[in-house]
């Protein structure tokens, strides 16, 4: 039977809570597809930060490298600057894994209210591709003649052609295998140095892909596209900021961010990837048991996806759009008043097979 080995770091607030209902599907899903995941926790998080000084231990990075995956909740907590969690966990897992691909599926189901009028399920279905190792999120820069008048801050962005170039070709590849339409978000205007390389690179490698359409906006204009136009986008690229920000405006345009889900990606399989939730800890509903498990157990259907088991992924995507339909179980940022285990349990049964004629 295939195993996978799964390092699950859960972190603090709702990850602790999203967690266990992933592994429940996941688990329901290997009893029925016919694999094995054994799942190691690690307890790195804020707390362990407050006790020990360290979001992960010295060799933390070396314990997680032999797991096939990384399982994440979400670090996060107003005990610690969030820039000590970020810098001190998941940025290092992100680059030191060279997990250069950030994946951002949105989808509108069935069942889930859009804050925008008149769209049905189905034509609302894009992915947005970010770039997750460089650009603007660098730690290059400083401060000077700090607390005085003439205090300044300086950040260098940093884009590499190999950087660029490895994003924007899983980007075009992925464009091909679906709708075979991709989206370049730019800001040649006002960024002047940056931008017009990004832009370059992605006109250069336009040329190997005669078959997709390509479309190129500024990110003003495009967050406003979004909005009024979803259905123009099948894959969307940007840079770290500009694919973050835009990874939070999609899952917001199509109904909750708790049903968001992402992955870190190494492609070339070289070090382990990540797969986590789009949403944070959650620290204003931390504890109460009603945070919606869907961007989670998502994420984990993604990681089988990249584990080599599609068709288990493809099972648990179906359960959960099953699910959102039927409207039976719902969390309360969803209109319902289900708690996270009666829904990660719904969606559990759903993926085993036990419910399908309900
Ligand atoms: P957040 O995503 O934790 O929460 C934003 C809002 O969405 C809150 O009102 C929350 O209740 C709601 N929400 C989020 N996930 C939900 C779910 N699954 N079900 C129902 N409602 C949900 O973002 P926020 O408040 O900006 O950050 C809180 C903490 O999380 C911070 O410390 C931040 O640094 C951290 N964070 C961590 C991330 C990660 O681990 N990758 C990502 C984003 C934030
Ligand atoms: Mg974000």
């Amino acid at each position: 039977m295939k195993t996978f080995g799964i390092a699950v770091i859960a972190g603090d607030g709702i990850g602790k809570e999203v967690v266990p209902e992933g592994i429940r599907v996941l688990d329901a899903a290997g009893r029925r597809f016919g694999f094995r995941v054994t799942w190691q926790a690690f307890d790195w998080s804020c707390e362990t930060y407050v006790q020990t000084g360290k979001m992960m231990p010295d060799d933390g990075l070396k314990q997680l490298r032999p797991f096939h995956a990384i399982f994440l909740g979400a670090v996060g907590h107003p005990s610690v600057a969030d820039h000590v969690s970020l810098w001190g966990l998941l940025i290092p897992i992100r680059r030191t894994f060279q997990q250069y691909v950030n994946l951002r599926p949105v989808r509108l189901f069935e069942g889930i209210d859009s804050p925008l009028k008149n769209w049905k399920a189905g034509q609302i279905d894009f992915t947005i591709v970010r770039e997750n190792n460089e650009g603007e999120y660098s730690n290059i820069g400083g401060r000077l003649y700090e607390g005085t008048d003439n205090e300044m801050a300086v950040q260098q962005t940093v884009f590499t052609r190999r950087g660029v170039n490895r994003v924007l070709r899983f980007a075009f590849e992925l464009a091909r295998t679906r709708k075979k339409h991709l989206t370049s978000a730019t800001k040649s205007n006002g960024i002047i140095h940056t931008m017009p390389f990004w832009d370059e690179c992605f006109q250069t490698m336009s040329a190997e892909y005669p078959d997709i359409r390509k479309d190129q906006y500024h990110i003003d204009i495009l967050t406003a596209h979004f909005v009024r136009h979803p259905d123009w986008f099948d894959v969307v690229v940007g840079s770290n900021l500009f694919g973050d920000i835009l990874s939070d405006l999609g899952p917001a345009v199509v109904g909750s961010i708790g049903i968001a889900p992402s992955a870190n990606l190494n492609p070339e399989n070289e070090c382990p990837s990540m797969f986590e939730p789009v949403h944070g800890s959650a620290p204003d509903i931390a504890g109460k048991g009603i945070a919606n498990p869907i961007g989670q157990i998502w994420s984990g259907a993604m990681m089988l996806r990249h584990l080599g088991v599609p068709d288990a992924a493809d099972a648990i995507e179906n359960a959960i759009a099953a699910t959102l339909a039927q409207g039976k179980v719902r969390t309360p940022d969803i209109g319902g008043k289900s708690t996270t285990q009666e829904l990660g349990e719904a969606i559990a049964s759903h993926v085993a097979g036990d419910n399908a004629n309900r």
